[in-house]
């Protein structure tokens, strides 16, 4: 359920392993591939997406930045990831461009993905053969399933048909959202930049050569057309101000939006025969840039579980499943929470609480402890790869990737 960066990738996967999937999507297929959302892919999630096939576009067109800069009181500071984590790094390569690189995928292996379906409703997922009834236009529709993989998003349906006596949910939400904005410019920063000011953070983020991304911290009911043109660049030049001066040029906005920020984890991830994962079970603050990638990491466990299942008969690996995506998300859960309390103002927060994290800032610049701590979890940690899957030996006697498989897998 859902093509999102989970359900795609989750089905792609499948394919790999020769097990057959069906993806259901409410939206169209323009609309999802023109949704802007992430941008920072970590080093396993593109290692992932390379192994299988993925990599042609997002390693020509995607940036790989070694490092992140710090900016507070005026100055900006680097942290160096791959220094510090053994040649790691992070690549900018927008969610919509990997929505586009799955969309083809599935569809040039005769992947089946159904657009614009509504009135999806899942049933009988406590037993071993759940259905899924939907519409499509004006034909009502039956899918008999093995297993449901609930990847449609946090305002999906999956995770609510879930018995309220079965699920626990854990939530925080932050009194502030990020309104981010779309620039014809040229990149400000060679890398990204997180600015901590008393006026509230903002983020200096690029999508191409020509196109940045921008965001600033603001009222979460703010409305777009609260922020105008000149308002925007005032307010970004006060909170990115250095000591060294750093004017921005202008250039034309052409998308504005406010994005809400919130914690939130689903305990467990599955029910039956339904498995949840990505935004479905987990939201992410966006300061860390973990979400697309929690749903890719997501994902691989599920799918190596199902692959396990389909070879074996053994169930073992989707019962630990929850538990086992768990632990990354908590992981991913805490560093999200930590980078964003350490860099929002909070409307609550006195003159002691902003001490407090420019105290932190820059014991964090200061110690290469504290720095590593942050650039091993930014770059984040490797994924199984294509080893959850096995690789094959090719008759050249190589060892074959799951790329190698990607042609000659029929879609059983
Ligand atoms: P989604 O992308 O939400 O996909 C779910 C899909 O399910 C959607 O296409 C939806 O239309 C569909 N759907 C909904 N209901 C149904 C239904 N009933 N039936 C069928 N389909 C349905 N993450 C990062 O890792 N790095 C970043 O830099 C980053 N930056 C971000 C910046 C912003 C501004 C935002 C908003 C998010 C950012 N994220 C980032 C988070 C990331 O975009 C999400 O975590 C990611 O999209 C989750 O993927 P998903 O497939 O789980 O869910
Ligand atoms: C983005 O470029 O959209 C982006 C970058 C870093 C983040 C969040 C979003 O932490």
């Amino acid at each position: 359920m859902g093509a999102g960066p989970a359900g795609l990738l989750l089905s792609h996967l499948l394919h790999l392993a020769g097990i057959d999937s069906v993806v259901l999507e409410t939206r169209s297929r323009a609309e999802i591939e023109a949704t802007l959302r992430a941008g920072v892919l970590e080093q396993g999630t593109v290692d992932l997406l390379r192994e299988c096939g993925l990599g042609d576009r997002m390693l020509r067109d995607g940036f790989v930045h070694q490092g992140i800069e710090l900016l507070f009181d005026g100055s900006r500071h680097r942290i160096d990831l791959s220094e510090l984590t053994g040649g790691r790094a992070i690549t900018i390569y927008p969610q919509h461009e990997v929505l586009r690189d799955l969309v083809k995928a599935r569809l040039d292996s005769s992947g089946s993905i159904m657009f614009e379906v509504r009135n999806v409703e899942v049933l009988d997922f406590e037993t071993a053969r759940p259905r899924l009834r939907y519409n499509v236009g004006s034909s009502s529709n039956e899918l008999r399933c093995e297993y449901v993989a609930g990847c449609d998003g946090f305002h999906g349906v999956c995770r609510p048909t879930v018995p309220a006596a079965a699920r626990t949910e854990y939530t925080r939400s932050y009194p502030f959202g990020w309104f981010g904005i779309l620039v014809r410019a040229a990149p400000y920063s060679k890398e990204l930049v997180y600015a901590h000011h008393e006026r509230g953070f903002s983020l200096v983020s690029t999508r191409s050569a020509t196109i940045q991304r921008l965001y600033l911290q603001c009222d979460p009911t703010d409305h777009p057309a609260a922020w105008g043109d000149e308002r925007i660049w005032a307010e970004l030049d006060e909170r990115l101000s250095t000591h060294a001066g750093w004017p921005l040029p202008r250039g034309e906005i052409f998308q504005k939006g406010v994005i809400a920020m919130r914690s939130f984890v689903l305990e467990p991830m599955s029910y039956g025969t339904l498995y949840l994962a990505g935004d479905a079970a987990h939201i992410v603050p966006p300061t860390g840039a973990k979400g697309l990638n929690l749903a890719v990491a997501d994902v691989q466990v599920l799918a190596s579980a199902f692959a396990e299942r389909y070879a074996t008969g053994k169930s073992t690996a989707l019962e630990r499943y929850s538990s086992a995506a768990l632990e990354r998300v908590w992981a991913a859960e805490h560093f999200s929470w930590w980078m964003t309390s350490m860099l929002h103002r909070f409307p609550d927060s006195d003159a002691f609480g902003y001490r407090m994290q420019r105290a932190q800032l820059a014991k964090v610049i200061s110690s290469t402890a504290l720095q590593t701590a942050l650039a091993e979890q930014y770059v984040g940690s490797p994924l199984p790869g294509a080893a959850a899957y096995g690789k094959v030996s090719s008759p050249r006697g190589r060892s074959r990737t799951l790329a190698d498989r990607a042609g000659s897998a029929p879609d059983p």
